[in-house]
């Protein structure tokens, strides 16, 4: 799997859980994010250069564990590439079906935000539903610099999230793969009755069945090996994994 830099791993330890005989490959293209900042074009030249490197490593599915790249290039991906890919998008439609207030907020890049996918599923599950879009601009910097509760952070967060609490949202989608990380955070700032979403169990689930329907689950009860690449700050990503136990974090120039 590949995400723009540390916060797919919130997906990877969704898939581990799920999946534990499996092995992964996760890339973590730190130097380039953030991607949600980037043009369209841009963000799907960095999504063929990620799958290329999984591809030579014989990946037999790749998750793009990131919303940004999966709204902006899976479907060139897709298109381009035999290989399986599962993508993330919001959880817009459980949060639609399950809000009792009819409106949810949902913090996202502007990458993913203006994407014509995120506009196609909005329309498409949340007719009837008032949707508070917030850009988390300067949030994956910060994630990245391993600022998860830092006052910086808690600034943003307070101001991204006034005009949801304003709106009287009851759910808080999370749509970028780094924000999980913020959720002790973002609780201390919500009011109690707001749930926080994210789709990390959904995208597990999901490449279970394709591998399951591909007959390409692994059949050894061995645990997997779990190997993690960065093009940045090793020590970064090796302290978003403290409680995971990789068999290998590197250094890759990629
Ligand atoms: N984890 C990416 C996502 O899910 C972050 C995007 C970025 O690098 O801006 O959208």
């Amino acid at each position: 799997m590949f995400d723009s830099g540390v916060g797919g791993t919130s997906i990877w330890k969704e898939v581990r859980k799920r999946l534990p005989y499996e092995d992964t490959i996760f890339l973590a293209d730190s130097k380039n994010a953030p991607y949600g900042e980037k043009s369209e074009v841009e963000i799907r030249e960095l999504s063929i250069k990620n799958t290329e490197l999984l591809l030579e490593q014989k990946c037999k599915l790749i998750i793009v564990a990131c919303n940004t790249a999966t709204t902006n290039a899976i479907d060139y991906l897709r298109k381009t590439y035999r290989v399986p890919f599962i993508g993330i998008e919001p959880a817009i439609k459980p949060a639609a079906l399950q809000s009792t207030s009819k409106t949810v907020g949902i913090l996202a890049t502007k990458g993913t935000l203006s994407s014509s996918l995120f506009h196609s599923t909005a329309e498409n599950y949340a007719a009837g539903i008032q949707i508070v879009e917030q850009e988390g601009t300067g949030l994956v910097p910060l994630i990245e610099a391993g600022q998860v509760d830092s006052e910086e952070t808690r600034t943003l967060l307070k101001r991204y999230l006034a005009p949801m609490i304003k709106a009287n949202i009851d759910y808080l989608v999370l749509g970028c793969t780094h924000y999980p990380y913020l959720v002790p955070t973002l609780r201390s700032l919500l009011p109690k009755q707001v749930k926080i979403i994210d789709s990390g169990a959904a995208v597990a689930k999901q490449t279970e069945a394709v591998l399951e329907k591909n007959n390409a689950l692994k059949a050894a009860r061995k645990k997997g090996l779990s190997t993690f690449f960065t093009n940045h700050k090793v020590e970064t990503l090796a302290s978003f994994l403290t409680d995971s136990e990789p068999t290998e974090i590197a250094y890759l120039n990629f």
